[in-house]
């Protein structure tokens, strides 16, 4: 036995170690004709893992493995069991709804696909059908100012796509609702300007691009543009909204082909393959890797790369940002609120416990006693500095403002999750910030010495933040490397060195 083949025994035997110290499921790793223990790793078994998974397999690639530190499939398709004992139920604590369906001629989002083929129970919500005002004086109209700022919201996507036409500089979201004439002041104007932005974004118009949030919208939203509809399902499923993603998985998934509770430390690449090191100080090399890694990962240097990412790529994955989304959800003895879908509360700052969802109502679940509040971006990573009991007084605070006359008890559960400081996660989903180029953004899914592959819902151009940005990019990415094994090696994505545009003052004085 040479030095070489010495290692990889000890090598495999630390994996079966492992396996046996820390329960993941063994990998039967089978060698590549370039000596590597398996052909691509997938790192990360969220939507866009398994999609590129199935899209390997789809092409004959079965030499794979997905590499998942929790202890299921699924990602941010996560539910939770919530509730007091006898009267709980299975709520999302990330994504929810299916955003865009489309039962016509158009193009049918892939997740509401996946959602017929399997049986998920699912919603439709309206908060322009469905709405009820409150500020924090109690139940107050103003539904016109509601139905206004969902107007000037569409006029600022209109104005941004002749801006686009006329290769006219993008600006703030912000920038762009003034141009159109919007200039929320009152409470009101402001509530119901981020029940139709920042719940969108998870952050506000001012950290927004002007021109992708409106592509993003009507690439989305807009049939005229190509989107789906603009029709929301949300998932009530007791089996999860994950569901969906599972079944899927297992329909072509070999126990073989994943790892769980395995979490990724560290990568080396190089021209000729790459090597991928877990917590647990398992190694195991590639041909390829492919990272989904959301967004905040990456940026939090919570994976380390060897060597360090070159800086094009490192500028990229700083440029985009990540938001955060918390559904903040309480469950009382009994229902004693609006028997509308939604309430807008609009306090005097803005994004303070804005959008309440009450789902102790037909459709959803009757008599469950359940209701959550929603706040996003800066809000959220204020929230999380708190102590829980911190939180439950400020939502109860605003609750008994928005019902001055009832006497509310204390609620019987309460639940939010920490999105931004989760390690795994670092935030909800990426945003489109003013700065950020579409040069930044092909770096971002740009390839790195042909062998590491980047994917995940933020590389996604049209989509990204949605479920569907993350499914398209997983085929994408899972086709693409495909053919490049296939093809024996391939450049990869092209990246674009450096992206100017700065011209220095006082050139003409
Ligand atoms: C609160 C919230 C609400 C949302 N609402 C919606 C919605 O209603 N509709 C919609 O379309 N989208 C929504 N989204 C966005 C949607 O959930 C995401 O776009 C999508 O799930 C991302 O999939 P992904 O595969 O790109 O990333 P992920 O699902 O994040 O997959 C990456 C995987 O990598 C794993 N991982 C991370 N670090 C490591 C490591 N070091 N080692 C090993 N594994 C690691 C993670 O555990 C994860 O499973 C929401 C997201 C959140 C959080
Ligand atoms: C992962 O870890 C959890 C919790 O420690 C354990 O219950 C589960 O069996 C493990 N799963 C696998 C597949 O190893
Ligand atoms: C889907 O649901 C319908 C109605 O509840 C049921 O008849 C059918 O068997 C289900 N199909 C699958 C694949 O679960
Ligand atoms: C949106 O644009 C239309 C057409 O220019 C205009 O009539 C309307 O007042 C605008 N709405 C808002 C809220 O600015
Ligand atoms: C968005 O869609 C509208 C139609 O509703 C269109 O006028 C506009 O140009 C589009 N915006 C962008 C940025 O493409
Ligand atoms: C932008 O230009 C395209 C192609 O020239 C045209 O089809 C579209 O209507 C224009 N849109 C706007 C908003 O001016
Ligand atoms: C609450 O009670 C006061 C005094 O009886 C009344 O004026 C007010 O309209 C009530 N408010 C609501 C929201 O019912």
């Amino acid at each position: 036995m040479d030095g070489f083949a010495i290692s990889r025994v000890v090598q495999l035997l630390s994996i079966l170690l492992a396996c046996v110290d820390i329960g993941h499921s063994a990998p039967l790793l089978r060698r590549t004709p370039t000596g590597h223990d398996v052909q691509v790793l997938i790192l990360g078994g969220g939507v866009s893992g398994i999609i590129a998974a199935r899209s390997l397999h789809q092409k004959g690639i079965q030499n794979f493995l997905i590499v998942e530190a929790r202890e299921e499939l699924g990602g941010r398709m996560r539910s939770f069991t919530f509730g007091a004992p006898g009267r709980q139920v299975t709520l999302e604590i990330g994504c929810n709804w299916i955003q865009g369906t489309q039962l016509d001629d158009g193009p049918i989002n892939p997740i509401f696909d996946l959602a017929r083929k399997h049986n998920l129970s699912a919603t439709p919500t309206d908060g322009h059908e469905s709405m009820t005002t409150f500020d924090d004086g109690g139940s107050v109209d103003y539904l016109d100012i509601f139905y206004k700022a969902g107007d000037a919201y569409i006029n600022g996507t209109i104005a941004a796509g002749a801006r686009v036409n006329k290769t006219l500089v993008d600006t703030t979201a912000r920038t762009g609702s003034s141009l159109v004439g919007w200039k929320p002041m009152t409470p009101h104007e402001m509530a119901s300007e981020y029940y139709h932005f920042d719940w969108e974004y998870a952050q506000t118009p001012e950290q927004s691009s002007w021109i992708a949030s409106s592509w993003g919208n009507n690439y989305t939203y807009e049939v005229t543009q190509g989107g789906f509809s603009d029709s929301n399902l949300m998932s009530i499923d007791q089996r999860g909204f994950k569901h969906i993603i599972q079944a899927e998985a297992a329909e072509f998934l070999t126990d073989e082909q994943v790892m769980l509770n395995a979490t990724v430390k560290s990568i080396k690449y190089s021209k000729i393959g790459a090597s991928v090191t877990l917590v647990d100080g398992t190694t195991m090399t590639a041909d390829y890797v492919i990272s989904t890694f959301s967004l905040g990962v990456l940026q939090q240097d919570d994976v380390v790369f060897e060597p360090a990412l070159p800086e094009w790529k490192v500028e990229a994955i700083q440029s985009m940002t990540m938001g955060t989304y918390t559904k903040i959800f309480l469950q009382f003895p009994e229902k004693f609120w609006f028997d509308t879908q939604f309430a807008l509360y609009a306090d005097k700052e803005r994004g303070r416990y804005p959008i309440w969802q009450g789902m102790d109502l037909e459709g959803f679940f009757p008599g469950s006693g359940v209701i959550f509040v929603t706040v996003t971006g800066d809000y959220s990573e204020r929230i999380e500095a708190l102590e829980d009991d911190q939180v439950q007084d400020e939502v109860m605070g605003v609750l008994r403002s928005m019902y001055p006359n009832v006497t509310i008890p204390d609620p019987v559960a309460f639940h939010f999750n920490r999105w931004h400081t989760d390690p795994l996660y670092r935030g909800s989903y990426s945003n489109w910030p003013p700065s950020l180029f579409v040069d930044h953004h092909t770096n971002l899914r740009a390839t790195v010495e042909e062998r590491l592959w980047f994917t995940g819902e933020a590389t996604s151009q049209k989509y990204f933040g949605f479920l569907h940005g993350a499914y398209y990019e997983g085929e994408a990415t899972g086709d693409t490397v495909a053919k490049c094994i296939q093809d024996q090696g391939c450049a990869g994505r092209p990246h674009v060195e450096e992206i100017k545009n700065a011209r220095p003052y006082g050139l003409k004085p």
